[in-house]
């Protein structure tokens, strides 16, 4: 059984993490999508939000397994038998850090990491300009799944 795990904050969930994803589920048999928790940042979403969109919008792969952790991404991979990790990269701004934790984790464990290039039409989204634009009235309804963008507008409402 190959698994990988695509990390993140999902906060929320945007179609650039969804390409990754599904790509992710084409290669392995298996992908788990973890939730990690950083307690010190204040997400728009509860953990439990975000579990409840990425399940609404993976379920149609049918390999992809959800789940939150609070802790190291190597002790998450130890724990479920995950050799890999795969990641996007968007751009080369992306390639330092995620270098140094791809190198950080081997070094931690052997676990490898794979890195995806990001489909050119995402290569300037992330979870915290969507939030951004979304508060001033911007439409985002391309840069996410439907259901997120539902829960986006509502929560930016309820605020
Ligand atoms: O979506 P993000 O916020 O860019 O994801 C970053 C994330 C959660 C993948 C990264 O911060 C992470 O792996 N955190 C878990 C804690 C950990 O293992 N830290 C050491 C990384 S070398």
């Amino acid at each position: 059984m190959r698994r990988a795990v695509c990390p993140g904050s999902f906060d929320p969930i945007t179609n650039g993490h969804l390409d990754i994803i599904s790509r992710a589920s084409k290669l392995y048999d298996e992908v788990y999508v973890a939730v990690m928790i950083n307690k010190s940042k204040q997400g728009l979403f509860g953990i439990d939000e975000r579990i409840d969109l990425i399940r609404q919008v993976t379920a149609d792969f049918g390999n992809v397994q959800v789940e939150a952790f609070h802790g190291l991404l190597v002790d998450f991979c130890k724990q479920r038998d995950i050799p890999a990790i795969v990641k996007g990269l968007r751009a080369v701004s992306d390639f330092d850090y995620e270098l140094q934790m791809a190198q950080m984790n081997n070094g931690l464990s052997g676990v490898e990491t794979l890195f995806v290039p990001t489909n050119p039409t995402y290569s300037f989204l992330s979870s915290s300009l969507v939030k951004e634009v979304a508060t001033w009235g911007g439409d985002v309804s391309h840069l996410l799944p439907d259901v997120v963008t539902e829960a986006l507008l509502r929560r930016l409402r309820e605020k």
